[in-house]
């Protein structure tokens, strides 16, 4: 029994450790469960970072999303069973072997999809989901996308594909566009080019690159801005900016609502929609490794943490 634990902020490769966990029990209404697959994601890293200091209590173990099965359960909890695969949300702690939480905030996952497929269903295909559904382009429109060879870009590539809606992906270098040959796209440029006229965006980048899109944006049109990878946010004062975070989201929602959005999601990754790619699975103990590999420039996929390996 394993767990990665940030005892400090600051970067990961600093503040992260491997250490042995004690045995949990689960809380009153709550469950524990043996994780099977966990996925590194930038929002992980960025809580790492301290970013969130003000409402992540050290010591804590990163990781928004990732499945496993119940291995302990309440006895006050229904509706759930020993041995149910679930996605346990709502808080960080999936890059452990066991992580103990409240029953309400397991969703059951469908037996056809793969560990792999369920450890990412979460952040990324939900978030381009309700983006998606905010935005509400039209078909024949043209909507860009940047940091497009991300999971998330290739995911709103697709999801705007298949709603007839003209996409502009906008990569960072030839090779994250070679890496993108598969994926449905109109046209393809490298930022900093010149962009043209907008209906509307998807900014995962703010600084500059946002700046650049949220300009280019037609009247009447939006800018949905969801990221920073560029570490500095978008200046003050751009006029169709709409900002999103699926925390904010996820706990605004009834537990209904969650459950509803995801069964749409897991119908996403069924059809390929919302499929996302694996690069590689380590073990907890390789976590130097896996974070080293994941931040890589131009990987094609994401880095799971499989605490079984
Ligand atoms: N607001 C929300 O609720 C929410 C939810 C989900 C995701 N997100 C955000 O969406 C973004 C992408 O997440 P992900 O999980 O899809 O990422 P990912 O698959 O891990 O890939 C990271 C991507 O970021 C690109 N990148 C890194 N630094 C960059 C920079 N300075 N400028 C441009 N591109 C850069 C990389 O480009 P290369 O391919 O060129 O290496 C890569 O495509 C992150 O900012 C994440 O926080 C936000």
């Amino acid at each position: 029994m394993l767990r990665i634990v940030a005892h400090g902020f600051g970067a990961p490769a600093d503040v992260l450790v491997c250490e042995p966990a004690p045995r949990v029990e689960p809380e009153p209404s709550g469950v524990v469960v043996r994780m099977r697959a966990s996925a590194i994601n930038p929002s992980d890293l960025v809580s790492v970072s301290g970013a969130y200091s003000f409402r992540i209590p050290l010591p804590f173990v990163p990781g928004f999303e990732g499945v496993g099965v119940i291995d302990a359960i309440d006895a006050e909890v229904s509706g759930l069973r020993m041995g149910q695969r679930v996605l346990p949300l709502g808080s960080a702690g999936g890059w452990q072997s066991f992580k103990a939480l409240p029953a309400e905030w397991c969703i059951p996952v469908p037996d056809d999809l793969s560990d792999e497929q369920a450890a990412t269903a979460y952040v990324n295909p939900l978030t381009a989901r309700l983006i998606l559904r905010t935005l509400a382009p039209s078909p024949g429109m043209l909507v860009a996308v940047n940091a497009a060879n991300s999971a998330i870009g290739r995911i709103l590539l697709r999801l705007l594909d298949a709603m007839n809606i003209r996409s502009l992906a906008i990569v960072r270098s030839k090779q994250a566009m070679a890496l993108l040959a598969d994926e449905p796209i109109c046209n393809v440029i490298l930022a900093g080019e010149p962009l043209p006229p907008l209906d509307g965006g998807f900014d995962a980048i703010g600084g500059d690159d946002g700046a650049a899109m949220a300009q280019a944006i037609r009247s009447g049109g939006a800018l949905m801005h969801y990221g920073l990878l560029s570490g500095r946010p978008l200046p003050p004062g751009l006029r169709s900016v709409k900002p999103f975070w699926l925390r904010n989201w996820v706990h605004a929602a009834s537990r209904a609502e969650l459950r509803a959005a995801m069964a749409e999601v897991f119908d996403d990754i069924r059809s390929g929609l919302a499929a996302t790619t694996i690069e590689a699975c380590y073990p907890l103990s390789a976590y130097r490794v896996a974070l080293a590999h994941n931040a890589q420039a131009s990987r094609c996929g994401k880095i799971l943490f499989k605490p079984q390996l």
